[in-house]
């Protein structure tokens, strides 16, 4: 069977599309895969991961973007009711998409202490020591897919935004289906550690990473120093 396209829709400088097939979905933009259901193992082990960096009970996460919410239902799954989750999606459409499509399964009882806001996590990314933990994962890496100014985020201002509004302990995360030298020299002269962790992978054809940035050397807990 193949893919049956559902609904899409065009904001910001994306076409975004939303395709089923066998009871899953898989989300486009501008024509390249961007989130397939029938391979979400690495976005659940992020959710999942993060949750168990929270330093306290009461530990603020920020996450971008929602797609189709494997990453947030893990870690709100994980965190028992602990903390606050706030998901910035940049597309209305995905959210609507979710509450339609995918809620009822994913995420059928979202907790109290968890929020979806529609909005550039660029955006919240001001106010020092504002979050604990930030996940990003909107795009398919340290490069633009989904909106040109993505770029930012990934660039000098924008590492530098992502370390000031990170608590004294903070971490980020982001995923990423390539490993990036450049990317990795720009986080570590914005002050972070920097480490590269390989996901077990899917498939043999798929390598999938999660880049760690620490704001403190002392909770760098054994994982490889990249070089990248
Ligand atoms: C790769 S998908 C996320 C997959 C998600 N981890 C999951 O488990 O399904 C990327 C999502 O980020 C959203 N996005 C892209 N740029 C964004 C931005 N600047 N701020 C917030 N969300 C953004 C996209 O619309 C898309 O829904």
């Amino acid at each position: 069977m193949t893919w049956t396209l559902i609904e899409s829709a065009s904001e910001h400088d994306a076409t975004l599309e939303l395709y089923g097939k066998d009871g899953k979905f898989m989300i486009r933009a501008n024509g390249l895969e961007l989130m397939n259901g029938f391979h979400h193992e690495s976005e659940t082990a992020l959710g999942a991961f993060a949750a168990g960096l929270a330093p306290s009970d009461g530990a603020r996460f920020l996450v971008g973007g929602l797609g189709l919410g494997y990453t947030v239902a893990a870690l709100v799954a994980a965190l028992e009711g602990r903390g606050t989750v706030t998901v910035a999606e940049l597309s209305s459409a995905v959210i609507a998409w979710f509450e339609r499509h995918l809620k009822a399964s994913v995420l059928s009882r979202p907790p109290a202490n968890f929020a979806i806001v529609n909005a550039d996590i660029a955006a919240l990314l001001a106010g020092p020591g504002r979050y604990d933990v930030i996940i990003l994962d909107v795009d398919n890496g340290p490069e633009p897919i989904v909106a040109a100014a993505n770029a930012g985020l990934y660039g000098r201002a924008g590492l530098g935004a992502l370390h000031g509004c990170l608590s004294d302990r903070g971490i980020a995360l982001l995923w990423s289906g390539f490993e990036s030298a450049d990317f990795a020299t720009r986080a570590k002269e914005a002050g972070f550690a920097v480490t590269c962790e390989p996901f077990r992978r899917e498939r043999a054809d798929l390598h999938h990473y999660i880049y760690v940035l620490t704001k403190d050397d002392a909770r760098r807990s054994g994982a490889r120093d990249t070089n990248n």
